[in-house]
């Protein structure tokens, strides 16, 4: 495994390994890695020929008053995890290296990235699909992975690649959850114990949903009030929202007749979590 910190050494070399080896895969992270971030790897390796990664913690998709100082940074035990995970190339840039002084240009996706977390974290959609398009210009993969716990964040790449018709495939994997439902996130690791013990409530508020749509409620009103209900037994967790969206648009829909994403966010302390299911009729 090579670590680089030099976009146009990694550009150099991710051309070279994609000549060598053939189809390359791409996992970019802001490290803190955990299980879910390593099911991205694995996927890649199964699905790519050689595997690059990034770790850089993006301070243009944070706010002022948010955790970008704080936000855990392990880059020597995170190099190892993707060295034990078959990752050839990892990119871990300084800030400097990817936003100048002067830097001038931004991607904005328009109107989705004001739809759910970038309702309460403006600038946050511009900042993520700004770095994302960064890397895939250096790296120039031939397929992406995200995690669908990101699922607004996944719903806006993939806009992107889309409209700016960047030459890859995005491939979304599977929330991986903690015994007791929670998501998996490298916020998880600010949680207190009392706080860690209620943050599940997230999970069964979802848990709650997909029971009822199973039973055959269709009505968003009606699943999203139940849903809120789990939240009255745990008051230190503030809703910030609840919402069923469409999980290309996230425009909000009012009835289930086609796939639809249910997306929650809530803040326990100051730590903001998030989670959601896809729901198909
Ligand atoms: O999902 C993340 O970790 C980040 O938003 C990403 C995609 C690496 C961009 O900074």
């Amino acid at each position: 495994m090579r670590l680089i910190q030099g976009a146009e050494e990694m550009r150099g070399l991710c051309r070279a390994a994609k000549a060598r080896s053939g189809r390359l895969g791409f996992v970019p992270t802001m490290g803190a890695l955990h299980a879910g971030h390593l099911s991205l790897v694995r996927a890649a390796r199964a699905q790519s020929s050689v595997v690059a990664a990034s770790i850089f913690v993006n301070p243009a998709q944070f706010g002022p008053r948010e955790d970008y100082s704080r936000y855990p940074r392990n880059l020597e035990s995170d190099c190892a995890l993707f060295e034990n995970e078959g990752v050839e190339l990892v990119f871990a840039p300084e800030a400097g290296e990817m936003y100048r002084e002067d830097s001038a240009s931004w991607v904005l996706v328009e109107g989705l990235s004001e739809r759910l977390c970038g309702r309460t974290r403006p600038g946050h959609f511009r900042g993520v699909a700004t770095v994302v398009a960064k890397l895939f210009h250096i790296v120039e993969p031939d397929i992406a992975f995200f995690g669908q716990k990101d699922a607004a964040q996944v719903a806006i790449v993939r806009r992107m690649v889309r409209d700016l018709n960047f030459a890859l495939a995005i491939v979304v994997c599977p929330i991986v959850r903690e015994p007791d439902g929670l998501a998996l996130s490298s916020r998880n690791a600010y949680l207190g114990p009392e706080e860690r013990y209620s943050a599940p409530v997230l999970f069964r508020s979802l848990e709650r949903v997909r029971r009822l749509f199973d039973g055959g409620e269709r009505n968003s009103s009606e699943l999203i009030r139940a849903a809120r209900e789990e939240f009255l037994a745990e008051p230190a967790v503030r809703l910030d929202y609840l919402e069923v969206v469409d999980p290309d648009s996230l425009e909000p829909e009012p009835e289930i007749r086609k796939k639809a994403l249910v997306a929650v966010a809530a803040r326990i302390g100051s730590t903001r979590l998030i989670d959601n299911i896809l729901l198909e009729p």
